[in-house]
């Protein structure tokens, strides 16, 4: 590639392309992609002779790596069972969510740990960082400070200090003085997260890469450095809900899918160890539109309640507002209601909501959503003691779904009776609760709502 020839990289998902577009291929972002530097296209050909490198057998007598745990039990199941060493660790989550207090008490936790820790910070002052520690009750941990954005200084610090776990908050104010570009830009994040990421690996020192996620196409995302990092993790949440979500989206070392919930305080991060009664602890009293949900988040079962309003609509098209599930998924079971059912909703607004800020992606919602549904179109409320959750298939049948069994033994835990589910389904050890299994969503609509 000759040097004149630049390129145009997306911001969010470091897609390349040749020329300015207005949306990104990669990843459908609109106004994402900016002019970047080619990276040299490396040396012409293979020609001289290489190394020959030491090759190894799979099979080994090594005990794998010994994991840190750092006492919040949350954070540790994210991670898969704790801090691996030598690994490279991506946050990502929009500002202002909580990841720089959220690190600090990770860090401060490590260190208490006996872990040398290292937090070096970019976009605060070591004296606001060292404020927040002691609002937070942690400036007694032996965590080491730092307040710097060049990259070169930094590593040199690393490798001096040799520290056991170092933060970097966060990837996109760090610089290197070899690439010509912005601060924040891809080429820089790229390069910046490339040479830490190589660095953790070859000197043993894990390392926690903090990443904003950023709508704009100014500075460059995540996204762009999720492939060079052993663990993804996002830390999610809804402004004005006070619970926060810490999602493993992958995770070399452990299961991907995993959540850890935690509650911002005015003392920082607490973390919630049930969170299925933080998520019905604000329902209100049984209303038509709200069916409970079973549902399981990585290797957890959590509960959540599902909330539906019907109204008459004055619209061409009616509304479809969908909070907290997959929209297409939401206009399939409407379809099938409609189909199979012969339900229909034309003419009718549909708000759905998932209350407490969660979200679910699970396909097993897919009855409760049909009862919330339901019940708020024919002002019908479900029973308070029930759950229900099954796959709705475009026939309308019901197809029963993984881990039932956790799935009732935590709903029986916080005190329902009964449950709709699929047949089929594999109810061993649920005794004491009250199950109707059934085939179809047809057969689903006469039993709770009476046909017709
Ligand atoms: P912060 O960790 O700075 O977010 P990020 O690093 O992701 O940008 O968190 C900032 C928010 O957290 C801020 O709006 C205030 C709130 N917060 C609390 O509610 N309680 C606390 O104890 C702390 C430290 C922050
Ligand atoms: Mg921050």
């Amino acid at each position: 590639m000759s040097k004149s020839s630049p390129i145009f990289t997306c911001s969010t998902c470091g897609t390349v392309h040749k020329k300015w577009q207005g949306r990104c291929d990669g990843c459908g972002g609109w106004n994402t992609i900016v002019e970047d530097t080619p990276l040299s296209s490396g040396p012409k050909s293979l020609g001289a002779k290489g190394r020959s490198i030491p090759l190894t057998d799979l099979a080994t007598e090594e005990a794998p790596p010994p994991r840190a745990g750092s006492g919040i039990d949350e954070l540790d199941r994210v991670l898969g069972g704790g801090l691996v060493p030598a690994s490279a660790i991506l946050v990502g989550g929009d500002p202002g969510i909580g990841k720089s207090t959220l690190l600090l008490q990770a860090t401060a936790s490590f260190a208490r740990k006996g872990l040398k820790c290292l937090y070096i910070s970019g976009e605060e002052a070591s004296a606001q960082v060292r404020m927040r520690a002691q609002r937070l009750g942690l400036a007694q941990a032996p965590v080491s400070l730092g307040a710097e954005t060049n990259l070169r200084d930094i590593l040199t610090t690393l490798d001096a200090e040799r520290p056991d776990l170092a933060v970097i908050d966060s990837i996109q104010t760090m610089w290197l003085d070899t690439v010509e570009a912005a601060p924040g830009s891809v080429s820089q994040v790229r390069a910046a997260a490339h040479e830490l990421v190589t660095f953790a690996k070859k000197r043993g020192v894990a390392v926690i890469l903090v990443g904003h996620v950023t709508k704009e196409g100014q500075i460059a995302g995540p996204r762009v450095v999720e492939h060079m990092v052993d663990t993804v993790l996002y830390f999610e949440g809804e402004r004005g809900h006070q619970f926060r979500i810490l999602r493993a989206v992958k995770n070399r070392f452990g299961p991907a899918d995993e959540i850890g919930v935690f509650e911002m305080t005015g003392g920082g991060l607490s973390q919630v160890t049930n969170p299925s009664a933080l998520f019905l602890s604000s329902r209100d009293t049984p209303a038509p539109g709200s069916a409970v949900f079973a549902g399981i988040e990585g290797t957890r079962p959590v509960l959540t309640e599902i909330q539906a309003l019907v109204a008459p609509s004055t619209l061409a098209s009616p509304r479809r507002t969908v909070v907290g599930l997959d929209s297409g998924r939401v206009s399939t079971i409407l379809a099938v209601l409609e189909a199979r059912c012969g339900i229909p909703f034309t003419g009718l607004d549909v708000f759905l909501n998932v209350a407490g800020g969660l979200r679910v992606n699970e396909p097993a919602a897919d009855l409760a959503v049909a009862g919330a549904l339901l019940s708020a179109r024919e002002d019908v409320a479900i029973p308070p003691d029930m759950v229900l959750f099954g796959e709705i298939s475009l026939s309308g049948a019901l197809r029963p779904v993984g881990q039932t069994e956790n799935r009732l033994k935590e709903a029986s835990k916080l005190g329902f009776q009964q449950a709709t589910l699929p047949s089929r389904s594999k109810t061993s050890g649920a005794e004491d609760m009250k199950l109707r299994e059934m085939a179809d969503l047809t057969a689903f609509v006469g039993e709770m709502f009476g046909a017709g």
